[in-house]
Order: C-alpha cells, then sequence, then structure tokens
C-alpha cells in the first residue's frame, strides 16, 4: 500500500498506533532544540494528526503562531478537531504537499523556525522539501528535523523490528534526511535517542 494510501485509512487510528510511547521523546527534544521563543511563528512539515502542536503552543506562547502542513486531508481532519478541542487560535493547517508549498499557503508570512518530526523520511522528494522549507524560512531561521534510522550498537538487535515500524509507516529508514539539514546549518545539535533509533537534529540556517 502507498504511503498516501496508508495515511488516508489509518488517520483515524494514527494516534493510537503511532507508538508514542517511543516516539514522544524526539518531539519533546526537537522543539527543545528548535529553541523557540515567545511570538515566534513556527512550522510543522508534514504535521499529520497534529501530534507537536501541544509542544509547540507552550514554546511559543499565546502570542505565537503554529502552521501545520500536510498532504492528507484524513491525516489533517484529525489535526482539525485537535485544535477545535484544545481551543486553539493560534493554530492553523493547510493542506498541500511538502514539495510545493509556497509563501502564499503560509499567509505570505516568513516563518522563524521549522520542525519535522518522522515525515521527512516518508515525503518522496524530501530534497524538494527542504528547499520550500528553506524558501519560507527568515534569515537565521532554526530547523529541527527528527526521523528514524536503524538503531545502532546493542539496541541493533532491534533494526529487523524499527525496519518493519518503518515500512508499515511508509518510511524510508535509510534516507537519513538530517542530512539535508547538516549540511546548511554551519553548525547543528544533535540528540540520539531510543537506542540511536531516533535522530533528532537542529541548527540555524544562514
Ligand atoms: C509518519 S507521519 C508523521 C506525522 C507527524 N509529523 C507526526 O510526527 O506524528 C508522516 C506524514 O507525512 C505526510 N506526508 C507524506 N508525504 C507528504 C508530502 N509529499 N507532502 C506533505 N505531507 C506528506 C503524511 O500525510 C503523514 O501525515
Amino acid at each position: 500500500m502507498s504511503d498516501r494510501r496508508a495515511y488516508a485509512a489509518g488517520a483515524a487510528y494514527y494516534d493510537l498506533l503511532s507508538g508514542e510511547l517511543v516516539y514522544r521523546a524526539g518531539r519533546a527534544a526537537g522543539v527543545k532544540l528548535l529553541d523557540l521563543q515567545p511570538g515566534d511563528t513556527v512550522l510543522d512539515v508534514g504535521c499529520g494528526t497534529g501530534l507537536n502542536f501541544a509542544h509547540l503552543v507552550d514554546a511559543v506562547g499565546a502570542t505565537g503562531r503554529v502552521v501545520g502542513v500536510d498532504r492528507s486531508p484524513d491525516m489533517l481532519r484529525v489535526a482539525r478537531r485537535r485544535i477545535a478541542r484544545r481551543g486553539w487560535e493560534s493554530v492553523s493547517v493547510v493542506q498541500v504537499d511538502a514539495t510545493e508549498f509556497t509563501l502564499a499557503d503560509l499567509g505570505g508570512r516568513r516563518v522563524d523556525a521549522a520542525l519535522s518530526t518522522y515525515a521527512m523520511s516518508v515525503i518522496d522528494d524530501a530534497a524538494a522539501a527542504w528547499a520550500r522549507i528553506r524558501a519560507v524560512l527568515k534569515p537565521n531561521g532554526r530547523v529541527c528535523i527528527v526521523d528514524m534510522q536503524e538503531p545502532t550498537g546493542a539496541a541493533r538487535v532491534l533494526a529487523p523490528l524499527a525496519r518493519l515500524a518503518c515500512t508499515m509507516g511508509g518510511s524510508d529508514i535509510d534516507a537519513h534526511p538530517w542530512n539535508l539539514l547538516a549540511t546548511a546549518a554551519p553548525a547543528v545539535q544533535t540528540r540520539s535517542l531510543r537506542g540511536g533509533h531516533i535522530q533528532v537534529v537542529a541548527g540555524t540556517v544562514t
């Protein structure tokens, strides 16, 4: 099943099946490394059902903005329900392909920061998505990419399980999309979690 069909069929169950016991740590670490300031506007690329939103709203405060982009109407339906339930007036989502969106899709306002969790390895052309992120980022904007690879060291025994989880989610475990950021930022901060399976890479893009 293509990832497009998988996210259409599974959106209603995504929050239950997404393994938050394992993967929530990556969101928390990513938002922390992003070093958001009150009042910032932050873009969530491939936001899915909005599992990052609570972390981001806390970080940018009442004067900040969170904008999620995702191509899946079904994932965004769940995200919109979450926004309504939580009464977040500062959070909005846009249905658009991450490889094609422009500043106009974000209301013409550049963003201070961008986060992508577990999405860049699903997006077919991550380099194109990276180019779109850079095009809407303010100078010296912060970016954090949180994604997956095979576990390392002693945790390598769990590699088949990690590979299966990624395949089921339509993710390419060998994509290592944080390298796009590492080549564009003069310095990056990194965190390696869950036996190296989760990589958190953040940097300032000049
Ligand atoms: C594994 S989910 C991650 C969702 C969310 N970031 C999270 O951490 O829970 C991957 C998401 O990427 C989205 N996606 C895949 N390809 C995309 C593309 N080309 N443009 C926009 N979104 C895309 C899917 O619709 C899905 O919501």
